[in-house]
C-alpha cells in the first residue's frame, strides 16, 4: 500500500471514529432515551447528501479534572452547511453523546463559525439543541463561549433567520440562545427549557415540581410562549423546521420564495357572506374564514397553543407568502391580552424584518381589563404591538370582519399606523365601544331614572339603535377614508390579492436612529 493509499485510509478511519461521537454505547443510550444522534437529526432536516462537515476533527482544550486523557474529535457538536429544499442553511447539532453535548470553549468556536457564515453569505441559521448546559470542567471559559454565542445571535438577529429546535435538555443561561432566535421548536416529553431545574428550585422555594411541569414542551408552547411550536418527536420538529423555511426569505434582502399554485386569485367564497351571527355576542370560527382566503386553504400556524384569542401564521396568498394575524373570536371573544399582544407583536416584527407582507383579520372587542392585566403591564405589552405595526414597512392589508373597537382598532394595523390598505365587511362595527357600553355611558342618568324596568329596558334598545345606525357600521369610517372600502365577504381572497400585488414595489422607511426603543 502507497504511503497516500496509507493516508487516506487513515482519514477514512478516523472520519468513521469522529462519526460515532461518544461511542455506541452512548448512542445506544440516546436511542433508548428515544432520542436520534446529532448526525441522525442532520440527516432528516437537510437535503439528502447535501451536507458538508466543517471542523470534524476539532478537539478541546481542557486540561482540568482529567479531560486532558480524552480528546473526542469534533467536541460534541456537528457543524455545517446542507440544503433545505435546494436552499442553503447553516446548521450546528450538538451531540450529547459527547461529554452530554455540554457546551467547551471550542464548541462554541465551532457553533460561532457557522452562525458567522450564516450571517455573511445571507442564509438560515439551524441550531438543532441536545446539552447538558455549560461544560462544568471548563469554567469560565465555557460561560465566554456562551456569550459568543448570545452575541452573534442579537447580531444576526433581523438579518438572517436563526431557527432552534430543543431536543433535550436545555437548561441554565443556556437557554437564552433559543430565546434570541425567531423561532424556538421543542419536542414533546424529550426536552425541557428551564433556567433552574427542579432540584435548585425546591431548594430555593420549596415548590415540588418535575422537569417536565417546570419547562417541558407543552409549558413552553402553552402557557410561557417561549417555544412557537411543540412537535409530538423528532421527525415532527424537523419537518416543522422544513415546511417553517418555505415561507420564509434567505435573508433581511431577499423576498420569500414564491409557491405558484393553480388555487384561482379570484375564488369566492359564499360562505364568508353568511359567517357573522346576527348576535354580536355570539362567536364563529376565525380559522375557517382564513383557509377560506389563502392559497389551497394551507395554513401555518405559529405559537398554535399559546394566546388562542389571537391567530398568527404564514400562508401564501397569489403565490406569495404572507403574515397572517387574526383576532379569534371564538377565544375569549378576541379580545387582546398581554400574551395575545407579545405573541403577535413578536410575529409582526419578524414578518417586518424578512420582508413578508401582512395580511390582519380584525373582530376583536377591545383591551382585556382588570388587575391581572393591569398588573402585569398590559400596557406596554399593548403598546408592543401598538409599535410593531406602527413601524413596520411591509405592506400591510387589512380586513375588518365585525368588531374593532378602541384602543384594539388603532392597535390592529389601521389606516393611521400606516395601514396601506384597509378593507371593512358590512357587518364591520368601527367604533369607540360597542353599543351596551356606550348607552350606559351615555344615557346613565336617563335609565338610572327609569324605574320601570319594561320602560327602562325599552329606552336602551332605542339608543342602542341609534348608536348602532350611527357609529356600529363600517360606513363612519368610510365617509371619513379611514378604510378604502367596504367590500362583500365572498370576495375577500381577491381583494387581499389584488391590494398585495399592487402593493409589491411598496417603499418605506423609517427616520434615521441608532436604534428604536419599543416598549419592552
Ligand atoms: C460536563 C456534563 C455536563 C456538563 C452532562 N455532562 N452535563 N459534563 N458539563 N454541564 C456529562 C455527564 O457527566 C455524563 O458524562 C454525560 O454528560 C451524560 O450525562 P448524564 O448525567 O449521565 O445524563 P442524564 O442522566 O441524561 O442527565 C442529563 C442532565 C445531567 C440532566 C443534563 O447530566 C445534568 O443535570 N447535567 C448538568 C446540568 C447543569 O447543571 N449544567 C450547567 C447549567 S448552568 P459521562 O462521561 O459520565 O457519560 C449553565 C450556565 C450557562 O449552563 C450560562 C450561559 C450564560
Amino acid at each position: 500500500m502507497s504511503i497516500q493509499t496509507e493516508n487516506i485510509a487513515a482519514l477514512a478511519s478516523r472520519r468513521e471514529k469522529a462519526r460515532l461521537g461518544g461511542g455506541q454505547k452512548r448512542i445506544d443510550d440516546q436511542h433508548a432515551k428515544g432520542k436520534l444522534t446529532a448526525r441522525e437529526r442532520l440527516a432528516l432536516l437537510l437535503d439528502e447528501g447535501s451536507f458538508e462537515e466543517f471542523d470534524m476533527f476539532v478537539q478541546h482544550r481542557c486540561t482540568n479534572f482529567g479531560m486532558e486523557a480524552s480528546h473526542p474529535d469534533g467536541d460534541g457538536v456537528v457543524t455545517g452547511q446542507g440544503t433545505i429544499d435546494g436552499r442553503p442553511v447553516f446548521v450546528f447539532a450538538q451531540d450529547f453523546t459527547v461529554s452530554g453535548g455540554s457546551l467547551s470553549k471550542t464548541m462554541s468556536e465551532k457553533i460561532c463559525k457557522v452562525m458567522d457564515m450564516a450571517a455573511k453569505v445571507g442564509a438560515p441559521c439551524i441550531g438543532l439543541n441536545d446539552s447538558g448546559g455549560a461544560r462544568i470542567q471548563e469554567g469560565i471559559d465555557a460561560l465566554a463561549g456562551y456569550g459568543e454565542i448570545f452575541e452573534r445571535n442579537i447580531l444576526s438577529s433581523g438579518v438572517v433567520p436563526q431557527i432552534s429546535a430543543i431536543m433535550g435538555p436545555c437548561a441554565g443561561g443556556a437557554v437564552y440562545s433559543p430565546a434570541l432566535t425567531d423561532f424556538t421548536i421543542m419536542v414533546k416529553d424529550t426536552s425541557y427549557m428551564f433556567l433552574t431545574g427542579p432540584a435548585v428550585v425546591k431548594s430555593v422555594t420549596g415548590e415540588e415540581v418535575d422537569q417536565e411541569q417546570l419547562g417541558g414542551a407543552a409549558v413552553h408552547a402553552g402557557k410561557s410562549g417561549v417555544a412557537h411550536f411543540a412537535a409530538a418527536d423528532e421527525k415532527e420538529a424537523i419537518g416543522t423546521i422544513r415546511r417553517l423555511l418555505s415561507f420564509i426569505p434567505q435573508n433581511n434582502m431577499e423576498a420569500a420564495p414564491f409557491k405558484p399554485t393553480d388555487d384561482p386569485v379570484n375564488r369566492t367564497e359564499d360562505f364568508l357572506n353568511e359567517i357573522i351571527p346576527d348576535n354580536p355576542n355570539k362567536s364563529y370560527d376565525m380559522y375557517g374564514v382564513i383557509r377560506s382566503i389563502v392559497d389551497d386553504g394551507d395554513f401555518f400556524e405559529v405559537h398554535r397553543d399559546f394566546a388562542k384569542n389571537i391567530i398568527v401564521g404564514f400562508a401564501h396568498m397569489g403565490g406569495r407568502s404572507v403574515g397572517v394575524v387574526a383576532n379569534q373570536p371564538a377565544v375569549l371573544a378576541g379580545v387582546l391580552d398581554i400574551n395575545a399582544s407579545r405573541k403577535a407583536a413578536r410575529f409582526v416584527r419578524f414578518c417586518d424584518a424578512f420582508n413578508i407582507p401582512l395580511v390582519t383579520l380584525v373582530d376583536v372587542p377591545g383591551f382585556l381589563c382588570g388587575t391581572q392585566q393591569e398588573y402585569g403591564a398590559i400596557i406596554s405589552n399593548g403598546a408592543k404591538l401598538l409599535y410593531a405595526y406602527g413601524e413596520a414597512t411591509v405592506p400591510k392589508v387589512t380586513v375588518t370582519l365585525r368588531k374593532s373597537y378602541g384602543g384594539a382598532h388603532i392597535v390592529m394595523s389601521c389606516k393611521q399606523l400606516r395601514g396601506d390598505v384597509n378593507y371593512a365587511w358590512p357587518s364591520a362595527q368601527i367604533a369607540v365601544m360597542g353599543a351596551d357600553g356606550a348607552v350606559g355611558i351615555l344615557y346613565g342618568k336617563e335609565l338610572k331614572a327609569a324605574t320601570d324596568p319594561a320602560e327602562k329596558s325599552r329606552i336602551a334598545e332605542e339608543r342602542k339603535i341609534e348608536y348602532n345606525d350611527l357609529f356600529c357600521n363600517p360606513y363612519q369610517a368610510a365617509t371619513k377614508g379611514y378604510i378604502e372600502d367596504v367590500i362583500e365577504p365572498r370576495n375577500t381572497r381577491f381583494r387581499v390579492i389584488r391590494a398585495l400585488d399592487y402593493l409589491q414595489g411598496k417603499q418605506q422607511s423609517l427616520p434615521a436612529k441608532k436604534h428604536d426603543n419599543l416598549p419592552l
